[in-house]
């Protein structure tokens, strides 16, 4: 019998629309293996949607397509380069990651403008000053979620929705091609919940970015992504949000 070789590689073009491809990822704490068999290609201009029962190794998932966790198996390339080697600095700001929402103490001596200039930051070093264009690149941003008017404010005197959006456009001051954001909406009241969800498909439809969406939320999901996957450690199913496979995945990964 022959030996059938694996494909573990990536194969990407450089002008690919495959900004994300992740081959046979596995990632542990300890001796916790918490996603694994993980092959999941990420496109130019995908809204994404990744829902899963807790526990299920989405935001290990992210993390690792940033960094912040080691796989001890697979590869992952990111723009056509090996994300798990140092040529990952070439990229850093070509994507930005907002984590799951930790909340802000009132008292976080910082004002609205100060956090989103934070996003800068990685890129000019925390010490440097800020230009004329850093201040034009915060309020752009700050536009964008619709929040100018509190750039002024001490960001913990904000509402938990008014403080999402002032993260979301701490993560996009960079100007990023790919928004990794993990439970957005989870600390929020449906209305809220709603609202954010509207503020990152405006963001969609109005720039060419590609967002990879962490949540619970599967009515969120259904309605603004154009892909889902769903996942519990392995990926189980991936498709169209919008089509009946999708509730039937939900049922069988939920354990409705
Ligand atoms: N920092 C960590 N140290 C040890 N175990 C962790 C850590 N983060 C997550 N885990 C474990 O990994 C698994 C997946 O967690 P996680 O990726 O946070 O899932 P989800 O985001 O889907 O809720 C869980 O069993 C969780 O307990
Ligand atoms: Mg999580």
């Amino acid at each position: 019998m022959s030996k059938q070789a694996v494909d573990n590689d990536c194969h990407m073009d450089e002008d690919s629309n495959i900004l994300i491809c992740v081959k046979d990822l596995a990632v542990a704490y300890q001796t916790n293996v918490a996603v694994f068999d993980i092959n999941l290609d990420v496109y130019r201009h995908d809204f994404l949607g990744i829902c899963g029962p807790n526990g299920s190794g989405k935001s290990t998932l992210l993390k690792s397509l940033v960094g912040a966790v080691k796989p001890f198996q697979g590869n992952i390339r990111l723009f056509n380069k090996d994300a798990l080697k140092s040529e990952i600095r070439e990229i850093q700001n070509r994507i930005s990651y907002l984590p799951q929402i930790e909340t802000i103490d009132r008292n976080f001596p910082a004002l609205v403008k100060d956090v989103v200039g934070m996003g800068l930051y990685a890129q000019k070093g925390f010490f440097r000053g800020l230009s004329k264009e850093d201040n034009q690149r915060i309020f752009d941003s700050l536009e964008t979620v619709g929040m100018t008017n509190l750039s002024e404010r001490p960001i913990g005197h904000l509402s938990g929705g008014q403080q999402q959006k002032v993260k979301i456009a701490r993560a996009l001051v960079n100007k990023p091609e790919i928004l990794l954001i993990d439970e957005p909406f989870s600390a929020l009241d449906f209305k809220i919940a709603k609202e954010i969800a509207e503020l990152l498909a405006k963001i969609y439809k109005e720039t060419e970015i590609t967002i990879v969406l962490v949540s619970h939320n599967l009515a969120i999901i259904r309605e603004y992504c154009n892909r889902a996957v769903c996942m519990d450690r392995r990926i189980i199913w991936e498709g169209k949000p919008q089509s009946k496979d999708f509730d039937e995945a939900v049922q069988r990964v939920f354990h409705f």
